[in-house]
Protein backbone atom coordinates (compact mmCIF):
# COMPACT_ATOMS: atom_id res chain seq x y z
CA UNK A 1 0.00 0.00 0.00
CA UNK A 2 1.21 3.25 -1.26
CA UNK A 3 1.65 6.20 1.80
CA UNK A 4 -1.23 7.93 -0.14
CA UNK A 5 -3.37 5.04 0.56
CA UNK A 6 -2.67 4.67 4.10
CA UNK A 7 -3.12 7.92 5.25
CA UNK A 8 -6.78 7.76 4.12
CA UNK A 9 -7.56 4.33 5.42
CA UNK A 10 -8.72 5.66 8.39
CA UNK A 11 -10.50 7.89 7.50
CA UNK A 12 -13.39 8.42 9.53
CA UNK A 13 -16.85 10.81 8.53
CA UNK A 14 -17.46 12.52 11.84
CA UNK A 15 -15.30 12.87 15.29
CA UNK A 16 -17.93 10.66 17.18
CA UNK A 17 -17.38 8.02 15.52
CA UNK A 18 -13.99 8.05 16.67
CA UNK A 19 -13.18 6.03 20.74
CA UNK A 20 -13.09 9.36 23.02
CA UNK A 21 -9.86 8.07 24.36
CA UNK A 22 -7.73 8.21 21.13
CA UNK A 23 -9.07 11.97 21.19
CA UNK A 24 -8.30 12.56 24.37
CA UNK A 25 -5.27 11.24 24.18
CA UNK A 26 -4.18 13.82 21.39
CA UNK A 27 -4.92 16.35 23.68
CA UNK A 28 -2.83 15.26 26.72
CA UNK A 29 0.05 14.94 24.24
CA UNK A 30 -0.79 17.99 22.82
CA UNK A 31 -1.30 19.58 26.58
CA UNK A 32 2.05 18.95 27.06
CA UNK A 33 3.94 20.96 25.18
CA UNK A 34 6.29 23.83 26.97
CA UNK A 35 5.18 26.11 23.72
CA UNK A 36 1.36 26.62 23.84
CA UNK A 37 0.30 29.99 23.74
CA UNK A 38 -1.44 31.77 26.20
CA UNK A 39 -3.50 34.24 23.90
CA UNK A 40 -3.68 32.83 20.70
CA UNK A 41 -6.00 30.69 19.34
CA UNK A 42 -4.41 27.29 18.90
CA UNK A 43 -6.21 23.53 17.78
CA UNK A 44 -6.84 21.57 21.02
CA UNK A 45 -4.84 18.80 19.12
CA UNK A 46 -3.43 18.67 15.91
CA UNK A 47 -3.11 21.01 12.62
CA UNK A 48 -4.88 24.39 12.48
CA UNK A 49 -4.67 25.70 9.38
CA UNK A 50 -6.18 28.55 7.00
CA UNK A 51 -8.79 30.82 8.74
CA UNK A 52 -12.35 30.34 7.14
CA UNK A 53 -15.79 31.95 7.55
CA UNK A 54 -14.50 34.97 9.47
CA UNK A 55 -17.64 37.18 10.03
CA UNK A 56 -20.28 38.63 12.59
CA UNK A 57 -23.42 36.54 12.65
CA UNK A 58 -25.80 36.37 15.50
CA UNK A 59 -24.58 38.62 17.55
CA UNK A 60 -21.12 37.31 17.63
CA UNK A 61 -17.61 36.96 15.70
CA UNK A 62 -17.57 33.87 14.21
CA UNK A 63 -14.66 31.90 13.44
CA UNK A 64 -13.72 28.92 11.60
CA UNK A 65 -10.40 27.15 10.65
CA UNK A 66 -8.74 24.30 8.60
CA UNK A 67 -8.89 21.78 11.54
CA UNK A 68 -7.62 18.03 11.72
CA UNK A 69 -7.20 17.65 15.08
CA UNK A 70 -6.27 13.39 14.93
CA UNK A 71 -3.65 14.50 12.24
CA UNK A 72 -0.86 12.84 14.77
CA UNK A 73 -2.64 10.30 15.73
CA UNK A 74 -1.24 6.67 15.88
CA UNK A 75 -2.08 3.12 15.87
CA UNK A 76 -4.64 3.56 14.11
CA UNK A 77 -3.92 7.00 12.42
CA UNK A 78 -7.11 8.80 12.17
CA UNK A 79 -7.55 11.81 9.85
CA UNK A 80 -10.60 14.20 9.79
CA UNK A 81 -10.44 17.05 8.20
CA UNK A 82 -13.30 20.11 8.38
CA UNK A 83 -14.15 23.31 9.86
CA UNK A 84 -13.64 24.18 13.40
CA UNK A 85 -16.06 26.69 14.59
CA UNK A 86 -15.08 29.59 17.46
CA UNK A 87 -17.47 32.76 18.69
CA UNK A 88 -16.33 35.53 19.92
CA UNK A 89 -17.42 38.96 21.56
CA UNK A 90 -14.58 40.73 21.15
CA UNK A 91 -12.08 38.76 18.67
CA UNK A 92 -9.99 37.68 21.88
CA UNK A 93 -11.59 35.32 24.08
CA UNK A 94 -13.13 32.58 21.62
CA UNK A 95 -15.55 29.58 22.65
CA UNK A 96 -15.08 26.75 20.70
CA UNK A 97 -18.15 25.14 19.45
CA UNK A 98 -16.51 21.92 17.86
CA UNK A 99 -16.91 20.84 14.33
CA UNK A 100 -19.25 22.94 12.05
CA UNK A 101 -18.36 21.13 8.95
CA UNK A 102 -16.78 17.64 8.77
CA UNK A 103 -15.48 15.79 5.71
CA UNK A 104 -19.06 13.76 5.18
CA UNK A 105 -20.66 13.96 1.56
CA UNK A 106 -19.31 12.73 -1.34
CA UNK A 107 -18.47 16.24 -2.43
CA UNK A 108 -15.92 16.90 0.12
CA UNK A 109 -14.74 13.76 1.28
CA UNK A 110 -10.93 14.55 1.33
CA UNK A 111 -11.23 17.84 3.03
CA UNK A 112 -13.73 21.00 3.73
CA UNK A 113 -11.29 23.39 2.27
CA UNK A 114 -11.10 27.09 2.79
CA UNK A 115 -14.28 28.80 2.41
CA UNK A 116 -16.12 32.16 3.57
CA UNK A 117 -18.86 33.37 4.87
CA UNK A 118 -21.46 36.35 4.92
CA UNK A 119 -24.34 37.36 7.28
CA UNK A 120 -27.72 37.91 6.26
CA UNK A 121 -30.43 37.95 8.31
CA UNK A 122 -30.81 34.41 10.21
CA UNK A 123 -28.46 33.11 7.87
CA UNK A 124 -24.34 32.76 7.96
CA UNK A 125 -24.16 32.33 4.08
CA UNK A 126 -21.25 29.89 3.73
CA UNK A 127 -19.21 28.89 0.78
CA UNK A 128 -16.07 26.38 0.64
CA UNK A 129 -14.80 24.29 -1.62
CA UNK A 130 -14.98 20.23 -1.47
CA UNK A 131 -11.92 18.70 -2.07
CA UNK A 132 -12.08 15.16 -3.74
CA UNK A 133 -9.78 12.59 -4.80
CA UNK A 134 -10.45 9.61 -7.74
CA UNK A 135 -8.40 6.30 -8.71
CA UNK A 136 -7.62 6.11 -5.27
CA UNK A 137 -6.62 2.42 -5.46
CA UNK A 138 -4.19 3.22 -8.04
CA UNK A 139 -0.71 4.01 -6.94
CA UNK A 140 0.01 6.78 -8.83
CA UNK A 141 -2.93 7.77 -10.64
CA UNK A 142 -5.19 9.91 -8.32
CA UNK A 143 -7.13 12.56 -10.02
CA UNK A 144 -8.31 15.68 -7.77
CA UNK A 145 -12.22 16.57 -8.32
CA UNK A 146 -13.18 20.00 -6.42
CA UNK A 147 -16.28 21.08 -5.89
CA UNK A 148 -17.51 24.54 -4.71
CA UNK A 149 -20.17 24.24 -2.54
CA UNK A 150 -22.68 27.13 -1.21
CA UNK A 151 -24.42 26.39 2.55
CA UNK A 152 -25.77 28.16 5.58
CA UNK A 153 -25.51 28.19 9.18
CA UNK A 154 -28.72 28.68 11.33
CA UNK A 155 -28.63 30.73 14.77
CA UNK A 156 -28.35 27.08 16.00
CA UNK A 157 -25.27 26.36 14.90
CA UNK A 158 -26.21 24.25 12.49
CA UNK A 159 -24.79 23.95 9.02
CA UNK A 160 -26.85 22.91 6.23
CA UNK A 161 -25.35 22.38 3.00
CA UNK A 162 -26.74 22.38 -0.78
CA UNK A 163 -26.55 19.30 -2.48
CA UNK A 164 -25.87 20.87 -5.88
CA UNK A 165 -22.35 22.38 -5.87
CA UNK A 166 -21.89 25.53 -7.68
CA UNK A 167 -19.07 24.67 -9.68
CA UNK A 168 -18.29 20.48 -10.23
CA UNK A 169 -14.38 19.95 -11.13
CA UNK A 170 -12.81 22.85 -12.95
CA UNK A 171 -13.61 24.98 -16.04
CA UNK A 172 -12.28 25.25 -19.31
CA UNK A 173 -8.47 26.18 -19.05
CA UNK A 174 -7.80 25.50 -15.36
CA UNK A 175 -6.57 22.73 -13.85
CA UNK A 176 -8.41 21.19 -10.73
CA UNK A 177 -6.48 23.53 -8.23
CA UNK A 178 -9.62 25.76 -8.35
CA UNK A 179 -10.61 26.36 -4.67
CA UNK A 180 -11.24 28.69 -1.62
CA UNK A 181 -14.12 31.40 -2.86
CA UNK A 182 -14.28 34.13 -1.04
CA UNK A 183 -17.49 35.79 -0.91
CA UNK A 184 -18.38 39.23 -0.88
CA UNK A 185 -21.99 41.71 -1.53
CA UNK A 186 -22.04 44.58 -3.28
CA UNK A 187 -24.99 46.36 -4.53
CA UNK A 188 -27.40 43.78 -3.15
CA UNK A 189 -25.76 40.75 -5.48
CA UNK A 190 -23.31 37.94 -4.23
CA UNK A 191 -19.66 37.86 -5.74
CA UNK A 192 -16.59 35.81 -4.88
CA UNK A 193 -13.27 35.40 -5.85
CA UNK A 194 -11.37 31.99 -5.62
CA UNK A 195 -8.09 30.78 -6.67
CA UNK A 196 -7.03 29.17 -9.30
CA UNK A 197 -4.31 27.48 -11.85
CA UNK A 198 -4.28 28.06 -15.59
CA UNK A 199 -3.96 24.93 -17.58
CA UNK A 200 -0.48 26.67 -18.57
CA UNK A 201 0.29 26.48 -14.97
CA UNK A 202 0.17 29.69 -13.93
CA UNK A 203 -2.22 30.78 -11.04
CA UNK A 204 -4.41 34.03 -11.28
CA UNK A 205 -7.89 34.50 -9.69
CA UNK A 206 -11.62 33.67 -10.47
CA UNK A 207 -14.56 36.21 -10.17
CA UNK A 208 -18.38 34.69 -9.88
CA UNK A 209 -21.49 36.48 -9.58
CA UNK A 210 -24.83 35.73 -8.17
CA UNK A 211 -28.53 37.71 -7.65
CA UNK A 212 -29.65 34.65 -5.11
CA UNK A 213 -26.71 33.03 -3.68
CA UNK A 214 -28.17 29.98 -5.73
CA UNK A 215 -27.77 30.42 -9.40
CA UNK A 216 -23.98 31.85 -9.85
CA UNK A 217 -22.16 32.81 -13.48
CA UNK A 218 -18.61 32.95 -13.88
CA UNK A 219 -17.78 36.75 -14.64
CA UNK A 220 -13.97 35.75 -15.88
CA UNK A 221 -10.28 35.98 -14.70
CA UNK A 222 -9.51 39.22 -12.20
CA UNK A 223 -7.66 41.14 -14.77
CA UNK A 224 -4.59 42.03 -13.37
CA UNK A 225 -1.44 42.94 -14.94
CA UNK A 226 0.42 39.93 -13.39
CA UNK A 227 0.22 37.17 -15.84
CA UNK A 228 2.57 34.78 -14.48
CA UNK A 229 3.19 35.35 -11.24
CA UNK A 230 3.61 31.67 -9.72
CA UNK A 231 1.73 28.44 -10.32
CA UNK A 232 -1.57 28.84 -8.19
CA UNK A 233 -3.06 31.73 -6.08
CA UNK A 234 -4.26 30.19 -2.94
CA UNK A 235 -7.07 32.06 -0.24
CA UNK A 236 -7.52 35.38 -2.52
CA UNK A 237 -9.43 37.73 -0.57
CA UNK A 238 -11.05 41.37 -2.10
CA UNK A 239 -12.05 43.83 -0.40
CA UNK A 240 -12.84 47.41 -0.63
CA UNK A 241 -11.35 50.45 1.60
CA UNK A 242 -11.64 53.83 1.81
CA UNK A 243 -12.59 53.95 -2.39
CA UNK A 244 -9.30 51.28 -2.94
CA UNK A 245 -9.64 48.13 -3.89
CA UNK A 246 -7.24 45.41 -1.91
CA UNK A 247 -6.52 41.72 -3.10
CA UNK A 248 -5.09 40.18 -0.39
CA UNK A 249 -3.99 36.51 -1.66
CA UNK A 250 -1.03 33.18 -1.44
CA UNK A 251 0.67 33.35 -4.97
CA UNK A 252 2.50 30.05 -4.84
CA UNK A 253 6.17 29.62 -6.59
CA UNK A 254 7.60 33.12 -6.60
CA UNK A 255 11.28 32.83 -7.05
CA UNK A 256 12.83 34.57 -4.02
CA UNK A 257 14.27 38.49 -5.05
CA UNK A 258 16.70 40.03 -3.14
CA UNK A 259 15.14 40.36 0.34
CA UNK A 260 11.81 39.67 -0.70
CA UNK A 261 9.80 36.14 -1.04
CA UNK A 262 12.11 34.48 0.88
CA UNK A 263 9.72 31.77 2.81
CA UNK A 264 8.41 28.65 1.30
CA UNK A 265 5.21 30.85 0.41
CA UNK A 266 3.98 34.23 0.59
CA UNK A 267 1.05 35.97 1.50
CA UNK A 268 0.94 39.24 -1.26
CA UNK A 269 -1.47 42.38 -1.60
CA UNK A 270 -2.12 44.46 -4.48
CA UNK A 271 -4.03 47.37 -3.92
CA UNK A 272 -5.62 49.88 -6.76
CA UNK A 273 -8.77 51.12 -7.64
CA UNK A 274 -12.10 49.07 -7.11
CA UNK A 275 -12.35 46.06 -9.08
CA UNK A 276 -14.53 47.36 -11.90
CA UNK A 277 -18.02 44.72 -12.15
CA UNK A 278 -19.04 42.83 -14.14
CA UNK A 279 -15.93 43.40 -16.37
CA UNK A 280 -13.23 42.48 -13.75
CA UNK A 281 -10.58 45.22 -14.10
CA UNK A 282 -8.51 45.57 -11.26
CA UNK A 283 -5.78 48.40 -11.92
CA UNK A 284 -3.34 47.86 -9.06
CA UNK A 285 0.65 47.45 -9.33
CA UNK A 286 3.14 46.97 -6.75
CA UNK A 287 2.58 43.66 -5.56
CA UNK A 288 3.84 44.04 -2.03
CA UNK A 289 4.58 41.04 0.93
CA UNK A 290 1.75 41.61 3.51
CA UNK A 291 4.21 40.29 5.86
CA UNK A 292 8.33 40.30 6.02
CA UNK A 293 8.14 37.74 9.44
CA UNK A 294 8.75 33.64 8.65
CA UNK A 295 5.52 32.58 9.17
CA UNK A 296 2.02 34.04 8.05
CA UNK A 297 -0.14 32.58 5.02
CA UNK A 298 -3.95 32.52 4.34
CA UNK A 299 -5.10 35.71 5.97
CA UNK A 300 -8.83 36.74 5.64
CA UNK A 301 -10.52 39.13 6.42
CA UNK A 302 -14.22 40.75 7.93
CA UNK A 303 -15.98 43.56 7.93
CA UNK A 304 -17.07 44.11 12.04
CA UNK A 305 -20.30 45.78 12.91
CA UNK A 306 -18.71 49.14 13.73
CA UNK A 307 -17.55 49.69 10.70
CA UNK A 308 -13.60 48.09 10.60
CA UNK A 309 -11.98 46.02 8.00
CA UNK A 310 -10.44 42.78 10.48
CA UNK A 311 -8.11 40.34 9.26
CA UNK A 312 -6.49 37.31 10.62
CA UNK A 313 -4.21 35.32 9.49
CA UNK A 314 -2.46 31.53 10.01
CA UNK A 315 0.58 31.80 11.80
CA UNK A 316 2.49 28.67 10.31
CA UNK A 317 3.17 27.72 6.74
CA UNK A 318 2.28 24.57 4.37
CA UNK A 319 4.45 22.25 3.88
CA UNK A 320 6.60 23.36 7.22
CA UNK A 321 7.71 21.42 10.07
CA UNK A 322 7.44 22.56 13.21
CA UNK A 323 8.40 21.65 17.07
CA UNK A 324 5.24 21.53 18.33
CA UNK A 325 4.59 18.46 15.73
CA UNK A 326 5.94 16.21 18.28
CA UNK A 327 3.39 17.23 20.77
CA UNK A 328 0.87 16.32 17.72
CA UNK A 329 -0.35 19.88 16.95
CA UNK A 330 0.71 22.69 14.39
CA UNK A 331 -0.30 26.51 14.16
CA UNK A 332 -2.13 28.84 15.47
CA UNK A 333 -4.04 32.39 14.34
CA UNK A 334 -2.26 35.80 14.49
CA UNK A 335 -3.61 38.43 16.34
CA UNK A 336 -6.59 40.11 14.68
CA UNK A 337 -5.30 43.52 12.97
CA UNK A 338 -7.51 46.50 12.03
CA UNK A 339 -6.70 47.42 8.60
CA UNK A 340 -6.24 51.42 7.20
CA UNK A 341 -5.38 53.00 4.46
CA UNK A 342 -3.12 55.80 5.30
CA UNK A 343 -1.01 57.84 2.64
CA UNK A 344 -1.75 55.45 0.37
CA UNK A 345 -0.05 52.12 2.08
CA UNK A 346 -2.09 49.53 3.81
CA UNK A 347 -1.32 49.52 7.72
CA UNK A 348 -2.04 46.72 9.79
CA UNK A 349 -2.98 47.87 13.16
CA UNK A 350 -3.60 45.44 16.09
CA UNK A 351 -7.27 45.54 17.61
CA UNK A 352 -8.50 47.85 19.97
CA UNK A 353 -9.69 45.02 21.95
CA UNK A 354 -5.93 43.80 22.60
CA UNK A 355 -5.68 46.49 24.87
CA UNK A 356 -8.23 45.35 27.34
CA UNK A 357 -5.74 42.27 28.10
CA UNK A 358 -2.63 44.66 29.37
CA UNK A 359 -2.21 44.39 33.14
CA UNK A 360 0.92 45.21 35.00
CA UNK A 361 2.02 48.33 33.08
CA UNK A 362 6.05 48.63 33.15
CA UNK A 363 7.36 52.37 32.49
CA UNK A 364 10.29 52.20 29.95
CA UNK A 365 12.98 55.46 30.03
CA UNK A 366 16.39 54.85 28.74
CA UNK A 367 18.70 56.81 27.40
CA UNK A 368 21.68 54.34 26.23
CA UNK A 369 24.81 55.01 24.62
CA UNK A 370 27.19 52.27 23.64
CA UNK A 371 25.97 50.92 26.42
CA UNK A 372 22.82 47.57 27.24
CA UNK A 373 19.83 48.08 29.36
CA UNK A 374 18.84 44.44 30.45
CA UNK A 375 15.16 43.47 31.93
CA UNK A 376 14.11 40.19 33.32
CA UNK A 377 10.66 40.15 32.52
CA UNK A 378 7.93 37.53 34.60
CA UNK A 379 6.11 36.04 31.68
CA UNK A 380 6.44 35.70 28.13
CA UNK A 381 3.25 37.03 27.23
CA UNK A 382 3.93 41.07 26.86
CA UNK A 383 3.29 43.62 24.87
CA UNK A 384 6.05 46.59 24.17
CA UNK A 385 4.91 49.72 22.92
CA UNK A 386 8.41 52.07 22.51
CA UNK A 387 9.22 54.93 20.90
CA UNK A 388 12.74 54.85 19.68
CA UNK A 389 14.74 58.26 19.20
CA UNK A 390 17.95 57.89 17.41
CA UNK A 391 20.14 60.93 18.85
CA UNK A 392 23.02 60.17 17.34
CA UNK A 393 23.16 55.91 16.91
CA UNK A 394 23.35 53.82 13.64
CA UNK A 395 21.05 51.09 15.17
CA UNK A 396 19.00 50.02 18.15
CA UNK A 397 19.08 46.58 18.64
CA UNK A 398 15.95 45.05 20.39
CA UNK A 399 16.67 41.17 22.00
CA UNK A 400 13.34 39.28 23.35
CA UNK A 401 13.33 35.68 24.24
CA UNK A 402 17.15 36.37 25.64
CA UNK A 403 18.52 34.14 28.30
CA UNK A 404 20.68 35.66 31.26
CA UNK A 405 23.71 36.06 28.53
CA UNK A 406 22.22 37.84 25.64
CA UNK A 407 23.27 34.46 23.96
CA UNK A 408 20.57 33.07 22.77
CA UNK A 409 17.44 35.95 21.92
CA UNK A 410 15.16 36.90 19.11
CA UNK A 411 17.03 39.53 17.99
CA UNK A 412 15.19 42.74 15.83
CA UNK A 413 18.11 45.47 14.60
CA UNK A 414 16.40 48.45 13.71
CA UNK A 415 19.41 50.07 11.53
CA UNK A 416 19.28 53.69 10.36
CA UNK A 417 21.91 54.05 8.85
CA UNK A 418 21.71 51.25 6.41
CA UNK A 419 18.02 52.20 6.01
CA UNK A 420 16.53 48.51 7.10
CA UNK A 421 15.09 46.10 9.82
CA UNK A 422 16.63 42.60 10.21
CA UNK A 423 15.20 40.02 12.92
CA UNK A 424 17.01 37.02 13.11
CA UNK A 425 15.94 33.92 14.86
CA UNK A 426 19.27 32.06 14.57
CA UNK A 427 19.67 31.50 18.12
CA UNK A 428 16.17 32.02 19.58
CA UNK A 429 15.76 28.37 20.02
CA UNK A 430 14.59 25.22 18.18
CA UNK A 431 15.32 25.18 14.36
CA UNK A 432 12.26 26.17 11.80
CA UNK A 433 12.86 25.80 8.38
CA UNK A 434 16.48 26.73 8.25
CA UNK A 435 16.94 25.84 4.84
CA UNK A 436 14.73 29.19 4.14
CA UNK A 437 17.02 31.07 6.11
CA UNK A 438 17.30 32.53 9.81
CA UNK A 439 16.96 36.40 9.16
CA UNK A 440 14.29 38.22 7.13
CA UNK A 441 15.33 42.30 6.36
CA UNK A 442 13.27 44.66 4.64
CA UNK A 443 14.13 47.78 3.12
CA UNK A 444 12.93 50.52 5.18
CA UNK A 445 13.75 54.23 5.56
CA UNK A 446 14.08 55.11 9.03
CA UNK A 447 13.71 58.14 10.67
CA UNK A 448 15.05 59.99 13.35
CA UNK A 449 12.30 58.39 15.62
CA UNK A 450 10.14 55.26 15.11
CA UNK A 451 7.42 53.30 16.94
CA UNK A 452 7.70 49.51 17.55
CA UNK A 453 4.71 47.82 18.92
CA UNK A 454 5.83 43.58 20.02
CA UNK A 455 3.16 41.20 20.32
CA UNK A 456 4.97 37.85 21.75
CA UNK A 457 3.41 34.91 23.66
CA UNK A 458 4.85 31.79 24.25
CA UNK A 459 6.03 30.83 21.18
CA UNK A 460 5.72 33.55 18.48
CA UNK A 461 6.62 37.51 18.03
CA UNK A 462 4.20 39.83 16.12
CA UNK A 463 6.16 43.01 15.19
CA UNK A 464 4.58 45.94 14.42
CA UNK A 465 6.64 49.10 12.80
CA UNK A 466 5.01 52.64 12.87
CA UNK A 467 1.91 52.20 13.68
CA UNK A 468 1.51 49.03 11.62
CA UNK A 469 2.59 50.51 8.74
CA UNK A 470 5.06 47.14 8.05
CA UNK A 471 4.39 43.60 10.40
CA UNK A 472 6.66 40.60 11.10
CA UNK A 473 5.10 37.85 12.12
CA UNK A 474 7.32 34.64 13.55
CA UNK A 475 6.80 31.63 15.41
CA UNK A 476 9.65 31.02 17.97
CA UNK A 477 10.73 27.84 20.13
CA UNK A 478 12.80 29.09 22.88
CA UNK A 479 13.90 27.61 26.31
CA UNK A 480 11.47 28.45 29.56
CA UNK A 481 15.00 30.16 30.68
CA UNK A 482 15.12 32.93 27.61
CA UNK A 483 13.55 35.58 29.73
CA UNK A 484 14.96 38.53 29.37
CA UNK A 485 15.00 41.59 27.22
CA UNK A 486 18.19 43.63 26.06
CA UNK A 487 18.04 47.07 24.39
CA UNK A 488 20.91 47.90 22.72
CA UNK A 489 22.39 51.63 21.15
CA UNK A 490 24.85 51.13 18.38
CA UNK A 491 27.52 53.47 17.33
CA UNK A 492 25.95 56.80 19.51
CA UNK A 493 23.11 57.63 21.66
CA UNK A 494 19.61 56.34 21.60
CA UNK A 495 16.64 57.20 23.63
CA UNK A 496 13.95 55.15 24.13
CA UNK A 497 10.33 55.61 26.04
CA UNK A 498 7.56 53.74 26.64
CA UNK A 499 5.41 50.53 28.35
CA UNK A 500 5.62 46.75 28.42
CA UNK A 501 2.45 45.57 29.87
CA UNK A 502 1.82 41.74 30.82
CA UNK A 503 -1.06 40.50 28.48
CA UNK A 504 -3.54 38.77 30.86
CA UNK A 505 -6.30 36.28 29.20
C1 LIG B 1 -4.01 26.91 1.97
C2 LIG B 1 -4.80 25.71 1.51
C3 LIG B 1 -6.01 26.11 0.71
C4 LIG B 1 -6.92 24.92 0.88
C5 LIG B 1 -6.63 24.52 2.30
C6 LIG B 1 -6.69 23.03 2.55
O1 LIG B 1 -3.26 26.66 3.09
O2 LIG B 1 -4.00 24.82 0.76
O3 LIG B 1 -5.74 26.45 -0.63
O4 LIG B 1 -8.25 25.26 0.70
O5 LIG B 1 -5.34 24.98 2.59
O6 LIG B 1 -6.49 22.77 3.90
Amino acid sequence: MTNRIKEFKNMVDHLTDVPKKVINNEQIITNSSPYRQKYHVESESGTLGDPNGFSYFNGKYQLFYQWSPLAYSQKPHYTQHGWKHLVSDDLIHWQDLGAAIESDTRYDRYGTYSGSAISEDDKLLMFYTGNTWINTDTQNNWVRIPYQITAYMDKNNIVHRNNDPIIEGTVSGYTAHFRDPKVWKKDGEYYAILGVQRTNLTGTALIIHSKDFKDWNLLGELNTKYDSLGYMWECPDYFELDNNGVLVFCPQGLKSEGNKYQNIYQTCYLMGDKVSLPDTEFNAENLKELDHGFDLYASQTMFSPDGRRILISWMGLPETSYPTDKFHYSGCMTIPKELKIINNKLYQVPIRELDTCRVNEQIIKQTLTDNVYQKKLSQTANEYDFSIDFKTSNAFIIDLFADEDDQRRFRIILNKKKNEIVIDRSTTGKDISVAYGTTRTLDYSIDNEINIRIYTDTSSVELFVNGGEEVFTSRVFPKKSQSYLFLNSVGGTTAVTGNIYEMSK
